[in-house]
């Protein structure tokens, strides 16, 4: 007989309680290019280009123009960040300085796509803001352009060096936890920030435009296996004020695995951001009370570790993206950031947010565009 059905607890095994133990030393910062040092050019200097120049700032790049239609917010951000830095009000300008090889937008989809392709037109190295475009068809037109140029296309996708999703899918690649089976991504915060901006206007707000970095990490987790289907629900609170669903759920299946996005964007009370991705040989856990503040624990047959990360989402994420994009220039080699690796990550959430306009299920790939 078991020791579990000794001790009374028939149907229940062992919770495999295990000492505390060190994690394993992975490599999840951020990367820097060795020595490749370029002119670099921001356009779009909105609410998000905060983050983008602290962290250029931060890594010492060289950031020599600043672009914004309105060339006020040019010039704050100058102001802040780069006091060097030229400013522009119209992108082409920039985009015809010879000296600048690397270009980051950071517009709205609706706007990137024509600077993207003027940029790579331009014989420019482009980093672009997320979610990267709108259809697989346009996506796949500007991955193919930059490799005609021969450039490199990087999407800020800087949930992937958030450190607990860096460390989280460092320890997957390893086999730390063996096979994947199931990841759950848990969110209870606050969206409505959004209330009154341009985003107020997105219908798939929570899935679409914040939610793609889910979609990106669960596709980062189960690199290499094809999802199979993909069933989404949206909904309006009886609360809420603002036009866009803030509850969504999703549930993706791939072989021999499950992924399942739970998101209520309307609290404001015990906020709580999770994530639990279960293996064969372990489980990673990480939890907090909001995206930049986490602690990640893993579990196996040796016992548990919390580990120590350093950096936070907002601070490594945006040094992360470029930063590979620079290291994949220097190295002449696709970044993992790539364009054409993001068609996936964006496959799912396309199939996810068809799904939650059907109420049917619908295979990732076959989805081309957010509206069909
Ligand atoms: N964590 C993240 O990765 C993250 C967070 C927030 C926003 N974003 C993304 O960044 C993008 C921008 O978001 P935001 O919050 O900064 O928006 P925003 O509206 O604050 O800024 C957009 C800026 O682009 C400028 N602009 C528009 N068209 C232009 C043009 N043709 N030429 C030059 N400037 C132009 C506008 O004047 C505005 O200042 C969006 O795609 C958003 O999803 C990403």
């Amino acid at each position: 007989m078991g020791e579990e059905m000794k001790a009374g607890g028939y149907g229940l095994s062992a919770a495999g309680a295990g000492g505390a133990m060190a994690g394993p030393v992975l490599a999840y910062l951020p990367p820097r290019p060795k020595a490749y040092r370029p002119k670099i050019a921001l356009i779009g200097c909105g609410g998000i280009a905060e983050y983008h120049l602290r962290a250029y700032r931060e890594m010492g790049l060289d950031v020599v123009a600043l672009c914004d239609r309105t060339i006020a917010k040019a010039e704050q951000r100058r102001a802040e960040f780069f006091p060097e830095a030229a400013v522009y009000s119209d992108y082409r300008n920039v985009l015809q300085r010879p000296d600048i090889e690397v270009v980051d937008l950071a517009l709205h989809p609706a706007q990137r796509l024509a600077a993207t392709e003027f940029a790579l037109e331009s014989r420019k190295h482009v980093l672009c803001q997320k979610p990267f475009v709108l259809t697989l068809a346009d996506g796949e037109r500007l991955a193919a352009l930059a490799e005609k140029q021969r450039l490199k296309i990087a999407v800020n996708q800087n949930g992937r060096w958030a450190p607990h999703f860096s460390y989280m899918a460092a320890a997957i690649r390893a086999g730390v936890i063996g096979e994947v089976a199931s990841v759950d991504f848990t969110l209870q915060w606050d969206h409505t920030w959004t209330a009154g901006t341009a985003f107020e206007e997105v219908h798939h707000l929570v899935l679409l435009d914040f939610g793609i970095h889910w979609f990106d990490m669960a596709a980062q987790f189960l690199r290499g296996r094809k999802p199979e289907r993909v069933w989404a629900s949206v909904a309006r609170t009886a609360f809420q004020k603002m036009k866009p669903p803030m509850l969504a759920q999703v549930a993706i299946d791939y072989p021999g695995a499950q992924v399942r996005l739970n998101f209520n964007g309307h609290v404001r009370h015990g906020q709580e951001d999770r994530t639990v991705v279960c293996g064969s040989k372990g489980t990673l856990r990480s939890a907090g009370p909001s995206l930049s503040e986490q602690t990640v624990v893993l579990h196996t047959g040796e016992g548990q570790a919390a580990v120590p990360l350093e950096g936070t989402w907002f601070t490594s994420g945006f040094q992360g993206a470029m930063g590979e994009l620079l290291c994949a220039i220097e190295e002449k080699r696709e970044p993992t950031n790539g364009a054409r690796n993001n068609l996936e990550s964006l496959a799912l959430c396309f199939a996810a947010l068809a799904s939650a306009d059907s109420g049917e299920v619908r295979v990732p790939g076959t989805v081309r565009a957010v509206r069909e």
